[in-house]
């Protein structure tokens, strides 16, 4: 019999991630969905088991984090090895509109999923993984962080995953439980949300490219992340609840860039240069130059673009409604211990990642180009 998982936010980016690498490790994987008013489930459709299937492998419930009674009954029913708490408001500029609802999800939440545990004498059989974040550093005490690093949060999504990571530490202590933290730096992929800086960029340069979009809207360029791919970071959420002993592990790639740089990436990925003028609210980057071969062969020449790219037009500029209250400047992690411990190391570097990035947003604007025009205009959009 394989190993039974649960993993709440099954439907986000690392849910999907997660789920198709313990599907293939031999794991029965059970995952706790919201309900809403449309279809949530886009990037988890390709491993959906119809219910009437026998001895599914891919179970989907519907709950919330903010339901207790809901979580206690699955926890029961599922009976789960493993639980992976991914299942947050991830987004930290939305925290600050949001702030009751933040604190409630990602830190009562993780309350409610390790109480549940407890109350349903679960406490030897389940081990649990906390999503914890970089972002818990916020405003740096270190170059670069370790697990040793103060925390200092900077938003309300910070300081509600603070209460979610010292509450796993708590009752690990308190009673003994296999509850451990990734304190994991931001990771991307082309499932990434389209609301985050990554995806934002990179969807926009396509649609530049393709003459859909004139202009990328962003707020501080001068940020800098340490940015991985969810595809190794989920790896290492796995590895961690391997391990005899619970214990807390930064998950980082020890590599920090600009967000202006993977402006500068992403664009080149396409054969544009850019330069970048001005500063602070007034400042915009314009096309310098386009390399025509690299951009016909990553783009295509069969579109019919309805923007036409001119040299000097500015394509990306600053909008002050994207700048967050508190902001956190620099991230970056030093993963050496779980390199020694975990034996965990990644796979993608960043040029790798916004290659695979752009490539999959180019083909995405294709298509939903042609499904706009109903499949009759822009039919060479299609591959
Ligand atoms: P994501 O794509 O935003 O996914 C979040 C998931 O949580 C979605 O499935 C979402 O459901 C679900 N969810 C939100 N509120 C919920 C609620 N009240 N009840 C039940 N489910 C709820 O995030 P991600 O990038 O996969 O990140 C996974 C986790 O790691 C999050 O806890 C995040 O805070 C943390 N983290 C992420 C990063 C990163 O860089 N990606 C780094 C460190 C930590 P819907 O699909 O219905 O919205
Ligand atoms: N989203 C967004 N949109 N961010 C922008 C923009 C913009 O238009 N312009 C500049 N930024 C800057 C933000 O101010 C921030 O400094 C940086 O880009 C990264 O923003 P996000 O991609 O939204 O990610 P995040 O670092 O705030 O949070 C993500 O990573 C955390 C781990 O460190 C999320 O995935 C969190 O859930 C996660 O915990």
């Amino acid at each position: 019999m394989g190993k039974v998982a649960l993993i709440t936010g099954v439907t986000g980016q690392d849910g999907a991630y997660l789920s198709e690498y313990l599907l293939k490790l031999g794991y029965v994987v059970h995952g706790i969905k919201r309900r809403s008013s449309l279809f949530n489930t886009e990037r988890i459709d390709h491993l959906y088991e119809d219910p009437h299937v026998e001895n599914r492998n891919f179970i989907l419930h519907y709950g919330d984090m903010t339901d207790s009674l809901n979580l206690t009954r699955i926890i029961q029913e599922v009976q789960p090895d493993e639980i992976y708490n991914l299942a947050a408001m991830s987004h930290v500029k939305v925290s600050f509109d949001t702030p009751e609802y933040a604190a409630n999800a990602d830190g009562l939440g993780t309350l409610r999923i390790l109480e549940a545990v407890r109350l349903l004498g679960l406490t030897e059989k389940t081990r649990i993984y906390q999503a914890s974040t970089s972002e818990l550093y916020g405003w740096v005490r270190e170059i670069p962080q370790t697990e040793k690093t103060p925390f200092y949060p900077r938003s309300p999504y910070a300081v509600a995953k603070l209460y979610g990571y010292w509450i796993v530490v708590n009752y690990r202590e308190a009673y003994g439980m296999h509850a451990s933290n990734g304190i994991l730096f931001n990771h991307e992929s082309p499932l990434r949300g389209e609301t985050f800086v990554t995806r934002k960029i990179t969807r926009s340069v396509s649609k530049i490219a393709l003459g859909q979009e004139k202009c990328l809207y962003l707020g501080n360029m001068s940020a800098k992340r340490d940015w991985g791919h969810a595809k190794d970071y989920v790896r290492a959420m796995h590895a961690i609840l391997q391990q005899e002993k619970p214990d807390d592990y930064v998950i980082a790639t020890g590599v920090t860039t600009s967000v202006r740089d993977f402006v500068r990436m992403a664009f080149s990925e396409v054969g544009i240069t850019l330069q970048f003028e001005g500063c602070g609210i007034e400042e915009k980057a314009v096309l310098q130059s386009i390399d025509e071969s690299l951009f016909i062969e990553t783009v295509g020449s069969e579109y019919l673009p309805s923007i036409q790219l001119r040299l000097g037009d500015a394509v990306v500029a600053v909008d002050s409604r994207y700048f967050r209250p508190t902001e956190v400047d620099l991230l970056v992690g030093d993963a050496s211990k779980a390199r020694n411990v975990l034996g965990w190391e990644p796979e993608y570097d960043l040029a790798m990642m916004v290659k695979e990035m752009v490539n999959a947003d180019i083909k995405l604007m294709k298509r939903d180009a042609f499904l706009q025009a109903g499949g009759y205009k822009t039919l060479k959009y299609f591959e």
